[in-house]
């Protein structure tokens, strides 16, 4: 498609028509209303990147339990970059930023819909940097700007869906120890002194991450448990 306002939303209009097979992908050149997490926009040059919403029914998967598709998302795209960019220094920035040197290459939406115990469907919102130059901001990448290299989008856009697939099964399968090992291995700060921000600026070290999606940080006085939009890291 070449434009739309948010492929997020389209994919959501879909499931809301029962108009989907899972696996279903919809991606545009460009999105005139990008939404990011919190509300806030996502924006990307036309042309140049991956903006794209995927369709999934995991109805295997328990509501407690739901976080683990932020995981194995994450854990893809992370891969991808890895891929992509293969002395990268990329990580996984809690709950699903993916950064390469500390700045943003990737941002991830996930909007999940529960019926009764389980999840329905969910619309996973990806939207990776690739071959855009200026952002405008200084906290965002590109893997064109972190390697001096042009990608071909489509053999980007293989490689992060086989990635998708491949940790999807992964879940299916009940792998869950696997991926949440994975995941902590791939995160910024995780058994490493970082800064954030509460009310305060204090230095900590990740040591989990709940299957709920909370964050458990260590630090001098206690062990902080955080919810979603709770703390802020200073990178
Ligand atoms: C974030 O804030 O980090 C999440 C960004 C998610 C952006 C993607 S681009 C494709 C999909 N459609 C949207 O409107 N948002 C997501």
């Amino acid at each position: 498609m070449p434009t739309c306002h948010s492929t997020n939303d389209m994919a959501l209009e879909m499931v809301r028509k029962h108009d989907t097979v899972e696996g279903t992908v919809i991606i545009t050149n460009e999105q005139t209303k990008g939404r990011g997490q919190r509300g806030n926009q996502w924006s990307s040059s036309a042309g140049e990147n991956l903006t794209l919403s995927l369709i999934l029914n995991p109805r295997f998967l328990k509501v407690p339990e739901q976080f683990y598709l932020n995981k194995i998302i994450s854990l893809a795209v992370f891969s991808s970059v890895h891929d992509l960019v293969p002395d990268c220094d990329c990580l996984i920035k809690w709950p699903n930023d993916i950064l390469i040197a500390n700045k943003k290459v990737a941002g991830i939406l996930i909007e999940n819909n529960v019926k009764g115990s389980t999840l329905e469907s969910s619309v996973v919102g990806i939207g990776l940097n690739v071959n855009q130059l200026n952002f405008g901001i200084l906290n965002a990448t590109s893997l064109a700007s972190s390697s001096g290299k042009e990608f071909n989008l489509e053999a980007v856009f293989e490689k992060l869906i086989l990635n998708i697939e491949s940790y999807y099964l992964k879940l299916k399968s009940g792998r869950l120890d696997e991926i949440k090992q994975e995941y902590l291995q791939s995160l910024y700060g995780y058994k490493v002194p970082i800064r954030l921000r509460e009310e305060y600026e204090f230095m900590g070290e990740i040591v989990d991450v709940e299957s709920s999606g909370h964050l458990i940080v260590s630090a001098k006085r206690k062990v902080h448990r955080f919810d979603f939009k709770e703390v802020e890291f200073l990178l």
